[in-house]
């Protein structure tokens, strides 16, 4: 259901697209726009611009672009419905009553609250004699009764019905309980528990809401831990196990480890800034919201060689968040937990001593690389060399670049200048190798995107190109949609997206007059409005003139003229007799 056009538009004046921003990003005026960094990809030179004048922002860099209610959808993470409403709580306006349908922001209140009740039902039933062996097999690995009321621990029993008819005691029906995944649809059409005779870790996001849940097996079956899926309220990419406690812990510093278990150990033994992901690799959005809470990661993964790949992959991407990073390993174990069990009351002391003599991630990763080389002989040491410039080149600042430097050409008895040479070399290679990555990327991914959105413009670029100019034209000067309309009705416009674009925008400023692409928001999708704002972007400001919109006319009415002739068969009615009465005037001519 649609929102009220008057109410949108009200919501528009009164949030500010340069005000709204600006509580995200800090920017500087230029001109007639305003420029920063990009919220939305990691750039060092801005390229992020709000156009005050249409309402809307657009990133050179990223492709990312829209109006303001994108711009929170974005940024918060939220839907349509959830911007509007925030957006509203910004500058004090009601939301209009049932005029809308906020059947998504229900379902994730629903799900929230079963998740909850559930996660209920799970630790009563640890506490309960039915979870004697749950609770049997978490204090035998090592956990304390207050660290498992702390997590909230829990256990599914072995009957895949009792959670279920709890839940439907409660009132929630079965169709909420599969949304939320605490339910699957048994072959036979039963709704059954998705999780049985497990014990249970809830995953709890940063408001306190129970999100989703991990379930541990107490045999050595498979699969060893079931997850949550992904639902309307937790994506398994974007949270990260027990941050909502480690945040509290003000060090500006997390652990990061592998799994929960390990995340519980050390929680128990005194390290409460200790999180984990969700078993699968770190993404760069779980990077970014670590950097929220901390500058440096101190990872601590398993010590086998999947732990050793999983840290090197995560390395680069903390690093790229603007985090400093320090590996530890543990010694004589095979991951945290276990080194905490093994080491009972003295593993919190050495664990504190391993965190603070662990190394830096360049030096955990030279330290690696002397393994690989025999540096006594020459050959070695060249190739330890070229391979250590590399990591400094890649991994270190400019200050630790020069430290690193002097205590390799110390250790290895070589020339400062020679090691400094290699270390340039790397630096301008990896850079040009970049610059190539980056904008390979970009445009492959702004080209995929806009093809999808206007998949005629690839065969009617001159068409389009200049019926993006008319839109943006029209969205600056809406007192001139008179003129426009009669020299190019829609219907002479080429592609179909366009010509979309171009009837909304004159609809609206028939009907009030208001030509930001807030107008548009709902007639577009999100991809399709960035789409909007990219081209609206592209044009500047100063090309907007009489002499330029008539070049662009002229182009529109020749294109439609050559497309006429070369496809008679899609024309409409109107455009047959207009087409057979040129040639008859040409012909007669
Ligand atoms: P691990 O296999 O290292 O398990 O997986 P663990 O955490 O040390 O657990 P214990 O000590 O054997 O009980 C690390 C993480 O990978 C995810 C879980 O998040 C786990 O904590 N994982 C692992 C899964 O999601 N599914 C699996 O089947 C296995
Ligand atoms: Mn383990």
């Amino acid at each position: 259901m649609a929102l009220p056009e008057e109410f949108l538009q009200e919501l528009r004046d009164k949030n500010d697209i340069t005000d709204v921003v600006s509580s995200y990003v800090n920017l500087k005026r230029a001109g007639r726009l305003y420029s920063g960094r990009c919220p939305f990809h990691s750039e060092k030179t801005p390229s992020f611009y709000v156009y005050p004048d249409t309402q809307s922002f657009y990133c050179f860099g990223c492709g990312t672009g829209g109006e303001v209610i994108t711009f929170i959808r974005k940024i918060e993470n939220l839907d349509y419905i959830e911007a509007v409403k925030l957006l509203a709580q910004r500058c004090g306006m009601d939301m209009p009553q049932d005029s809308y349908d906020d059947s998504m922001a229900k379902l994730r209140r629903s799900i929230y609250e079963i998740n909850r009740e559930t996660a209920r039902f799970f630790h009563k039933c640890l506490i309960s004699p039915e979870g004697k062996a749950g609770l049997d097999y978490l204090r035998r690995r090592g956990l304390t009764d207050k660290t498992i009321k702390r997590f909230g621990l829990g256990f599914a029993p072995d009957k895949p019905f009792e959670l279920i008819n709890h839940l439907h005691s409660k009132g929630y029906s079965d169709s909420k309980l599969i949304q939320a995944n605490v339910a699957t649809r048994s072959r036979n059409g039963h709704t059954m528990s998705r999780f049985y005779n497990r014990v249970m870790f809830p995953i709890i996001d940063l408001r306190g809401n129970v999100v989703a849940f991990g379930g541990r097996i107490m045999s050595d079956q498979k699969p060893k831990y079931l997850n949550t899926a992904d639902t309307p309220v937790f994506s398994k990419s974007h949270q990260l196990f027990a941050l909502n406690m480690a945040k509290n812990v003000n060090t500006r510093q997390l652990i990061l480890a592998e799994g929960y278990m390990d995340v519980i150990a050390l929680h128990q033994a005194g390290f409460e800034n200790a999180v984990a992901t969700l078993g699968t690799a770190l993404t760069p959005s779980q990077a970014e919201i670590m950097h929220r809470y901390a500058d440096e990661v101190i990872i601590c993964y398993d010590s086998d060689e999947a732990g050793t790949k999983a840290s090197d992959r995560a390395i680069p991407m903390l690093r790229k968040a603007g985090l400093k990073v320090r590996v530890v390993t543990v010694p004589g174990a095979k991951d945290p937990d276990e080194f905490m069990k093994s080491h009972g009351d003295k593993g919190p002391a050495i664990f504190r001593v391993l965190l603070e003599k662990s190394a830096g991630d360049i030096d955990y990763k030279l330290e690696k690389l002397l393994d690989k080389y025999n540096i006594n002989q020459t050959q070695g040491k060249v190739e330890y060399l070229t391979e250590a410039a590399a990591i400094i080149a890649d991994s270190a600042n400019p200050i630790e670049r020069d430290i690193y430097i002097s205590s390799l050409s110390e250790k290895l008895g070589v020339k400062k200048d020679a090691i400094d040479q290699q270390v340039q070399k790397r630096l301008k290679y990896s850079a040009r190798q970049q610059r190539r990555k980056d904008f390979r990327n970009i445009s492959d991914d702004l080209s995929a995107r806009h093809d999808k959105i206007n998949p005629e413009k690839a065969k009617n670029r001159r068409a389009a190109t200049a019926e993006e100019y008319l839109i943006a034209f029209l969205l600056e000067n809406p007192h001139m949609s008179q003129y426009i309309t009669s020299k190019v009705p829609p219907s002479k416009f080429a592609t179909e997206f366009n010509k979309k674009v171009y009837s909304v925008v004159l609809n609206k400023i028939e009907s009030n007059g208001n030509t930001t692409l807030t107008a548009l928001s709902q007639e577009f999708t999100q991809d399709e409005l960035s789409y909007i704002a990219a081209f609206v972007a592209t044009i500047l400001p100063e090309s907007l003139n009489k002499e330029s919109l008539d070049q662009c006319i002229t182009v529109l009415l020749q294109e439609y003229e050559k497309n006429l002739t070369e496809s008679p068969k899609d024309m409409s009615d109107d455009d047959m007799l207009e087409y057979f009465n040129k040639l008859g005037k040409i012909k007669g001519s």
